[in-house]
């Protein structure tokens, strides 16, 4: 017992929170696997990519997952206080500084390929693909898992196309240099939706990124509806200036792969992704976009649970973990279904409903109400809450 405390408040104080069930997703190398949904679209996009006149997009898709807070956050201009920066919506595998404190050294698994964007350009590349697994703590549904894969691409121009010599960032930003850069970055990606779609309607967003100005999202028109394919924009004078490229420009963008796979192969639900299933991973050929046919859907089963929130410092993303933590992908997802505030005690109370379903056989009674059981005493344990 003594033991085990000094291990939790170890962990606790050096701030890692990668819970065993998420250790265990890395390193899978989906991207990799030629005959699997998500090797099948990195291959098409690669492909896209090498029709490209007068540029080689070097291929980096063995990239450490574990990177520095420096390399995620830092090297991106993404200041020390924003929210994803925080240990509820990342994970961290060590941070020197303790829990909350956030240094650069932190250790975490980078929750976008952005995170190799520097790295990639101070090793001399001019472009590349960078493509890999990706993690952040989040709601549980059938489009959300912690894990999932993001593909970056990143074009640097010749200077004398887009303006030699070094300039401030707002004669960058109104030169003709930067126009062209981010045209050029327009059609290539509107080149690569119909590629991968076809001809589609597709509309560009303002956004804004830290690290990219301007920012753009672009989104398709896809079965009757906007869908959001990827976020981009010309790079951040800050980010080339801080790898010593202060003289050069580029484009950079960051798509995720599950959405494109789930529309593209009709894919109804995340987690198929992760499962060794041969019903599923047989179904997949490298080069074809073929559709997903469902095996049975085995039947859910619905449990509740009600419980006082403490006085402060709850996280939902904390109470979902717990549920990945105890029950892995058998959870498909877990929605707040009531939440109110006692008039008098001034507490709030939260109730969830759990969704248990495997993807691969029914579940019974018995293993389920152990599961909900144990998440009911792991989440009186540690999360200060008092269950109802
Ligand atoms: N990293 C961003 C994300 O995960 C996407 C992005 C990549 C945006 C490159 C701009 C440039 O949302």
């Amino acid at each position: 017992m003594y033991l085990m405390l000094t291990a939790v408040s170890l962990a606790y104080r050096t701030g890692n929170n990668v819970t065993p069930y998420i250790a265990n997703l890395v390193g899978r190398d989906l991207h990799k696997t030629a005959d699997h949904p998500i090797g099948i679209i990195k291959q098409k996009i690669e492909d896209y990519f090498a029709t490209i006149d007068g540029v080689k997009f070097e291929i980096a898709d063995a990239m450490d997952p574990l990177v520095s807070a420096q390399q995620c956050f830092d090297d991106l201009l993404i200041p020390e206080d924003h929210p994803g920066r925080l240990p509820s919506d990342t994970y961290y595998v060590s941070r020197p500084g303790g829990r909350e404190a956030s240094s650069s050294e932190d250790l975490l698994l980078r929750t976008h390929t952005s995170a190799h964007q520097s790295t990639l350009m101070r090793k001399g590349y001019e472009a590349f693909l960078c493509t890999g697994d990706v993690y952040r703590r989040d709601e549980i549904d059938a489009s959300h898992f912690p894990a999932f894969h993001q593909m970056e691409g990143v074009r640097l121009f010749d200077p004398a196309l887009v303006g030699e010599g070094e300039m401030s960032r707002e004669e960058w930003l109104a030169s003709d240099g930067c126009k062209l850069v981010a045209d050029d970055l327009k059609r290539t990606l509107e080149g690569l939706c119909d590629a991968l779609f076809g001809p589609v309607e597709k509309r560009w967003i303002d956004e804004y990124f830290p690290f990219t100005e301007p920012s753009f999202e672009l989104e398709i028109y896809y079965n009757g509806d906007w869908m959001e394919v990827l976020g981009c924009g010309v790079i951040h004078s800050g980010v080339l200036s801080n790898c010593d490229l202060s003289h050069r420009h580029g484009w950079a963008f960051g798509l995720g792969l599950e959405r494109l796979a789930m529309v593209l192969f009709e894919i109804p639900d995340i987690r198929l992704f992760w499962t060794g299933d041969e019903r599923f991973t047989s179904q997949f050929k490298a080069g074809q976009l073929t559709k997903f046919k469902p095996y049975s859907k085995y039947p859910p089963c619905f449990k509740d649970i009600s419980f006082w929130l403490p006085e402060e410092g709850f996280e939902p993303n904390d109470f979902f973990e717990l549920g990945r933590g105890v029950a892995g992908e058998l959870i498909e997802r877990i929605d707040l279904v009531d939440s109110f505030t006692h008039p008098k005690k001034g507490l709030t109370s939260h109730c969830y409903r759990i969704t248990y379903r495997s993807m691969d056989r029914s579940l019974t009674d018995e293993e389920i109400n152990s599961l909900q059981e144990e998440l009911r005493k792991q989440a009186a344990s540690t999360l200060s809450v008092e269950l109802r």
